[in-house]
């Protein structure tokens, strides 16, 4: 069955946009998953098809009104009934790859773009509404955090992703250890090597070097993945040393 993807949005014109192109593009030309960008202003109110309102107890900006998006999602799951829904918030909880895996292991999802100040908190229990935010920062809209998610989903739908990423995205655990660093010809670029053990061919010290390297990474620029990482498992680190030593036991302690 096709993973089907519907996004509520009031901006249906920026879709596919970057999903039209590459793998996801490819991939949605090839029908191995579909995605219809649903107008929410179609289910608004009145004379003036109004989908938004003033905020209850005072504010700035405006809240999307709960009768307009439960309609619009009562529209999608009639087309598609079953799907998850998804409520793209800031102050959601974090977008993770194990999240993602859940979601393109189902038939699909709905996807609310929340937009002005957000959503009537009512309608997204109402509906039971997972709300997912991608990141600690603030976009102006869900509609790019909507994209990011598909995004993620879409590459690990069968058939999308070339046998050769599917084994990548196996081999580092997804998600609880940064990639190594990557190198291409020239060997030698404005005077600069690329790592010689790359070049010696020993697949081997290769696949060391990698390891370590990315290890390094995780360690230096993500503590808190390190942290959970040898925490929960000392033996997958690559010298098998569990948590790193209290600062003052280090010898390149400053
Ligand atoms: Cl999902 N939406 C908005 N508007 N801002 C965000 C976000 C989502 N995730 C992080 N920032």
């Amino acid at each position: 069955m096709t993973w089907r993807a519907t996004v509520l949005t009031l901006f249906p014109g920026v879709f596919p946009g970057p999903l039209g192109a590459s793998l996801a593009g490819r991939g949605l030309r090839d029908g191995l998953w579909r995605l219809d960008a649903l107008d929410m202003r179609a289910f608004g109110v009145g004379r003036h098809r109004s989908v938004d309102d003033t905020p209850f107890g005072g504010g700035a900006g405006m809240v999307l009104r709960p009768d307009v998006v439960d309609a619009a999602c009562g529209a999608a799951l009639a087309e598609v009934p079953g799907r998850p829904l998804v409520a793209l918030t800031p102050r959601g909880e974090p977008l993770t790859q194990s999240t993602v895996r859940e979601l393109a292991a189902g038939p699909g999802a709905v996807l609310l773009c929340g937009r002005y100040e957000g959503v009537d908190q009512r309608v997204v229990e109402a509906r039971g509404m997972r709300e997912v935010s991608i990141g600690d920062y603030v976009l102006s809209g869900g509609e790019t955090a909507a994209m990011v998610l598909l995004d993620a989903c879409v590459r690990l739908l069968p058939g999308v992703m070339g046998a050769a990423e599917s084994a990548a995205e196996e081999s580092f655990a997804d998600g609880d250890l940064l990639e190594y660093p990557h190198y291409t010809r020239p060997a030698e670029w404005n005077g600069l090597r690329v790592p010689e053990v790359l070049l010696s061919g020993h697949h081997a010290q290769v696949a060391r070097w990698r390891r370590a390297e990315a290890e390094r990474a995780t360690r230096e620029r993500r503590p808190d993945l390190w942290a959970r990482r040898a925490g929960g498992d000392p033996s997958r680190t690559s010298a098998g040393e569990g948590r790193a030593p209290p600062l003052a036991a280090r010898s390149d302690a400053a």
